[in-house]
């Protein structure tokens, strides 16, 4: 057995007890450490890994308690050809995963990880997703031979002694994690030690997660993807709730009525923007509170209500196109306390990326350590360059962020990239139609050339991060809802259109806020609205303009239809349904084809009247 360091295990809990015995016998660390989650074995470790080249110190007086991490260049982002969700039987991973026998599976990982911790430290971690003690929330353990995802989940979670003293007796999930980078007795270590080969796996039915070779983001910090969506997306299917790829915030009216919402969007849409928006101009007194900007945890309250947590304690947020115009709240944040990986670093030891405002200096080093120029034609920071940063740090922390009861959700909202074809706002007709709009959200590939973009579906948001067959995920939905006696409101938005020469119609951001008040007064039932093809929509009149000027021409265009173009819209939408054969909830294609039918005759575009 290995000496065991750090925090004796203050657990009774005989099956974490002997969990971490055979894990360790199988992985065969040196050391076992029990992480106590506390700001000195923080410090300790970003001083040990300052040690071992892993994180730079930056310049301690223009950013106090901050670090750079480079990754090696072959482990920055998540792999999601190489994430498996593997139950019994495939059907129900459905066609949205990669699946493995889950035995095969087993085998593989154990010939993997036997010996891949040699050399190094084992640390046990425990951690609670969500408000330590709170009904929605769970408790995980994960298991690690990399301090930088040590690092990385005390920001990110309620890591350490007061979770383990939480779980008590109870279950856990546990989380396997390992680089996959043994070092054989006197063998020099890397600054990103990692391993070519990489394998996440979710075990749906053991609620277990494995994973190896990545020391990345979602790779390797298993609450936030695997548990916090993956595995806990099964868990809400079996026990009646939701595990969504949600930011939370809450809106308050100068009156101090508040109303919370949850949006999901895509990757890379602003989901961290639009979690800590600042109102505009015209929007004196009003106030936005972010709960969270990536999970949400969801679950029905004895009153028909649903409650909602952020399972989460920090923001790995993408860096690459935060300014203090996209989000001065995430700027402020950023001033201190915070690791960040692959941005490039400033001759006076800052940090730079491109989108932050002002000119590129004269010179960097970037992501990969190299010198930089404007003119040397390489992005200086890797465009999935991330921050690490406590909710403690957003200067728009909600005060009820951590409340173990939940913020009750009045509307939910999803969006996508989409240039064409998809108005500003529209708002479902029921239940069953906003499951429709929210199953056949799509975004563009890329930002560039997103004219002839192909859509690509992405249900929910949920499509690399459902860890059960998105059939089932879609009748869950249905079910829920259906079961509540007054579900919040569904809408659909898109800040994204653009006009004949490609530029963004919409100013976006701050701006976003006159949606958002338009939903609340929906919520409420004070705001006007019409009746479109794709649903419930905004007169020019219907949205408060104070300080912005935005003409009804203008409004037009981000809110006409064009029928046929919409109508080839919801053709292509069978491809994704019919992917998924006779699991496909009836009430989702019989949307698809009312909605072909309003669309079906009338003038060739719909405008909304005036
Ligand atoms: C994320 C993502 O990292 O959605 O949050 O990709
Ligand atoms: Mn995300």
């Amino acid at each position: 057995m290995p000496a065991q360091t750090g925090e004796t295990p203050i657990t009774r809990n005989q099956t974490l007890l002997t969990w971490v015995e055979e894990m360790a016998a199988l992985a065969k660390p040196d050391a076992i450490y029990w992480c106590d989650g506390s700001q000195e074995e923080y410090d300790r470790l970003c001083a040990e890994m300052v040690e071992a080249g892993t994180l730079m110190p930056l310049n301690q007086e223009k950013r106090p308690g901050c670090f750079l991490a480079r990754s090696d260049p072959a482990d920055v982002a998540r792999v999601e050809n190489r994430t498996f969700v593997c139950p019994a039987d495939q059907a129900d991973a459905g066609p949205n995963n990669n699946w493995a026998d889950p035995t095969e599976m087993k085998a593989t990982l154990r010939g993997l990880f036997d010996g891949a911790m040699q050399g190094r430290t084992m640390y046990v971690i425990p951690f609670s997703m969500g408000p330590l003690g709170s009904r929605i929330a769970h408790i995980g353990v994960q298991l690690t031979d990399s301090p930088y995802v040590v690092a990385s989940m005390r920001t990110m979670t309620r890591m350490g002694r007061k979770a383990l003293e939480t779980l008590g007796d109870g279950d856990f999930v546990p989380c396997m994690h390992s680089l996959g980078a043994p070092l054989a007795l006197g063998q020099a270590d890397v600054p990103w030690p990692c391993n070519e080969q990489k394998y996440i796996v979710h075990f749906p039915e053991e609620r277990a997660i494995w994973s190896f070779g990545s020391g990345y983001g979602g790779n390797a910090l298993l609450g936030k993807k695997c548990f916090a969506l993956r595995i806990a997306s099964v868990m809400g299917r079996d026990e009646g709730w939701l595990a969504e790829h949600m930011l939370i915030l809450g809106l308050e009216a100068p009156s101090g009525e508040k109303t919370y919402v949850a949006a999901a969007f895509p990757s890379a849409c602003g989901k961290t923007n639009l979690a800590m928006l600042i109102p505009p101009a015209g929007y004196e007194g009003w106030k936005v509170h972010t709960v969270g900007d990536d999970i949400a945890w969801i679950k029905p309250g004895a009153d028909g209500r649903l409650y909602a947590i952020n399972p989460e304690a920090g923001y790995f947020g993408v860096v690459p196109g935060t300014s203090t115009k996209t989000n001065p709240n995430a700027m402020k944040m950023l001033e201190r306390d915070t690791i960040f990986t692959n941005v490039a670093l400033t001759d006076d030891g800052d940090v730079w990326w491109e989108g932050i405002d002002g000119d590129p200096p004269a010179h960097l080093i970037d992501w990969q350590g190299k010198d930089w120029t404007p003119e040397c034609g390489r992005k200086a920071a890797h465009p999935n360059a991330r921050f690490t940063c406590s909710t403690s740090r957003c200067p728009s922390i909600d005060p009820a962020w951590d409340d173990p009861d939940g913020v009750p959700i009045d509307a939910f909202i999803f969006g996508g990239r989409l240039s064409h074809t998809f108005p500003l706002v529209y708002e479902s007709r029921d239940w069953a139609h906003g499951v429709y709009l929210a199953a056949t959200m799509g975004s563009e590939a890329t930002a560039a050339a997103a004219d002839q973009a192909a859509i690509r579906r992405v249900p929910m948001a949920m499509l690399p991060f459902c860890g059960y067959n998105m059939a089932d995920y879609w009748q869950h939905w249905l079910t829920l809802g259906g079961d509540l006696g007054n579900p919040p409101k569904i809408f659909r938005v898109n800040w994204f259109r653009k006009d004949d020469q490609g530029r963004f119609i919409w100013p976006g951001f701050g701006e976003n806020m006159r949606v958002l008040e338009w939903i609340v007064d929906r919520v409420r039932g004070r705001a006007d609205a019409a009746s479109g093809p794709f649903g419930v929509m905004p007169r020019h009149g219907d949205l408060n303009w104070r300080g912005l000027d935005f003409s009804e021409a203008a409004f037009n265009e981000i809110m006409d239809i064009d029928r046929e173009a919409a109508l080839r819209e919801t053709e292509s939408q069978t491809e994704l349904f019919e992917s998924f054969k006779d699991k496909l909830p009836a009430a989702l294609e019989d949307e698809r084809q009312a909605l072909a039918a309003r669309l079906g005759d009338g003038e060739k575009i719909w405008r909304i009247a005036s």
